[in-house]
């Protein structure tokens, strides 16, 4: 869907919350035993918070969690994590990310992404579990439009 008629934020804030770039996070100890959702955990147990799993949590964001949809109202996702180590970069990721998207769609308008016999390299996840990115993700860029430059 380029119509744009939705902005490029609401593309970040979906994609962060139904695949997001840190999956998972490890290191984390309570510091007393707690009881989670029925789940107890002892003082010092390892627990391994799963923000991508949140992210699909049909409690939170409703029967059609697992769907990618820029229109959905956001319920708030832990892409960037939560509380006192919530992520101090946030502002400039999502900057970052915004205007990447942009930049690349306005210069490639058509780009897609390559079909499966089209490909020379194959959408290779890195192999980590705390990070959730690709290695290689073949895409067709189509025809270049004009570079959007700033007027002097
Ligand atoms: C898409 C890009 C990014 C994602 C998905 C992301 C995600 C996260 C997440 C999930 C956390 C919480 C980790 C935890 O629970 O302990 C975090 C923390 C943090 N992020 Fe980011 N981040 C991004 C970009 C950035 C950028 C651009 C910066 C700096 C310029 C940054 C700096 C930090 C720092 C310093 C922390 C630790 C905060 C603390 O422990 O108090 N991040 N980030």
């Amino acid at each position: 869907m380029r119509s744009e008629q939705w902005p490029w934020s609401a593309v970040v804030e979906e994609t962060m919350r139904w695949n997001g770039a840190v999956n998972q996070f490890p290191m984390r100890y309570p510091l007393e035993d707690i009881e989670i959702d029925g789940t107890a955990i002892k003082k010092g147990e390892a627990i391994l918070s799963s923000f991508g799993s949140a992210g699909r949590d049909p409690a939170q964001h409703g029967y059609d969690a697992d769907e990618f949809d820029i229109r959905r109202r956001q319920a708030g996702h832990l892409g960037f994590g939560h509380g006192p180590h919530f992520c101090v970069g946030v502002h400039l990721a999502r900057l970052q990310l915004e205007t990447a998207l942009a930049g690349f769609f306005s210069r490639f308008p058509n780009a897609s992404l390559a079909t499966p016999e089209q490909q020379e390299w194959k959408p290779t996840p890195v192999p980590s579990f705390v990070s959730n990115s690709l290695e290689y993700l073949p895409v067709l860029l189509g025809p270049a439009a004009a570079p959007d430059l700033p007027s002097r």
